[in-house]
């Protein structure tokens, strides 16, 4: 299977704003877009994206999980980055349309179409270092994925950093250049100590990797970070949030402390585990903090392998969709 995100459907659906508001969306060739070289976004990072996932049912009808979360991210992303408004009966059509006309290229599980809008600020205009633009392309672009981390779901390797992925305020935006501010630290702990991500901890505060929120799971109890502005508030975090209360398990979406989390990981049964689109939820295995190695746990993890399965049975349509997370293409 080629590595994820690379393979792209022949076309994409875009829609550009301006003075007289979005263009009617319409289906074009993925592999190039027409932008002035002076556009806000190629200087001043005026770009968010979102990432979700379409399934194929064993009849082969095709359901896109969780939408309505993912368009209202898009559109708290825009605002955060003053980007123009998106319209959000639009996108979601634009959304159903793409997904719709390529609904025979979406995989089997596990494999999934994985769905990219994205918006860019496009003003030609280089002045505006300190001013937003005012003109802004919409696309989604389709890639059919199966698993993100090469290992399949074999236990990861995480870096505890002391600094934070991005700006405090601008975390809980999903915007390119969150991913760009994170990148160094993820190869440095890939390169020197063989990690698979960066937990990044500033302050001694346990907040999220680079691509995917971090759950701690200690017996019956899941600790997490509160949301605020800092991190980015995963849909999947949410479902698996959801998926542990409706099994009974005492959900604590607070502060988890560096020091709190290495004494718990050195419980046995103790588990860890990242959550996201992309990530799905991949066990964590060890905790790599002031070069040293803590084992999480005794290894086990079958909570995380229980949840996984009851957010996988819902988006391949083996369990009932009780919380109306599905929409049909
Ligand atoms: N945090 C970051 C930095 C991410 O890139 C992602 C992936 O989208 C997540 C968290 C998880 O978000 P979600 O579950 O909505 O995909
Ligand atoms: C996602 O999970 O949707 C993301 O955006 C993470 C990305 C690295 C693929």
């Amino acid at each position: 299977m080629a590595a994820f995100g690379t393979v792209f459907t022949p076309e994409m659906i875009i829609s550009r704003f301006n003075s007289n508001g979005w263009s009617t969306p319409e289906v074009v060739a993925s592999n190039s877009i027409n932008l002035h070289p002076g556009a806000h976004v190629l200087h001043y990072a005026s770009t968010c994206f979102e990432g979700l996932k379409a399934f194929k049912h064993a009849d082969g009808s095709i359901y896109i999980f969780r939408m309505e979360q993912n368009v209202a991210r898009l559109q708290q992303s825009s605002a955060l980055l003053t980007l123009p408004k998106v319209d959000t009966a639009m996108l979601r059509q634009m959304i159903l349309d793409i997904v719709k006309r390529y609904a025979v290229d979406v995989p089997t599980p596990p494999g999934s179409m994985y769905i990219r809008p994205t918006h860019i600020g496009t003003e030609a205009s280089i002045g505006k270092a300190a001013a937003p633009s005012l003109e802004s392309m919409l696309y989604v672009l389709l890639s059919p994925v199966g698993d993100y981390f090469a290992g399949g779901s074999k236990a990861l390797r995480l870096l505890l950093e002391d600094n934070a992925r991005c700006a405090s305020h601008m975390g809980m935006v999903k915007s390119g250049g969150n991913y760009a501010s994170a990148l160094q630290p993820i190869i440095k702990a890939r390169a020197t100590v063989n990690a698979d991500q960066v937990l990044f901890c500033p302050n001694g505060d346990v907040q999220e990797t680079g691509a995917a929120n971090f759950l701690l799971f200690d017996g019956n109890e899941i600790i997490t970070k509160a949301l605020d502005s800092s991190f980015l508030h995963g849909i999947t975090r949410d479902s698996i949030l959801t998926l542990a209360r409706d099994r009974g398990m005492k959900v604590s979406e607070r502060e988890l402390t560096v020091d709190e989390l290495l004494e718990r990981v050195q419980k046995p049964g103790t588990e860890a585990a990242l959550s996201g689109t992309a990530a799905v939820l991949t066990p964590v295995g060890t905790l790599i903090h002031n070069g040293k190695d803590y084992a999480v746990g005794s290894g086990t993890s079958d909570t995380t392998n229980a949840l996984r399965q009851a957010l996988n049975d819902i988006q391949w349509g083996s369990a009932e969709d009780k919380h109306g997370w599905l929409t049909k293409v």
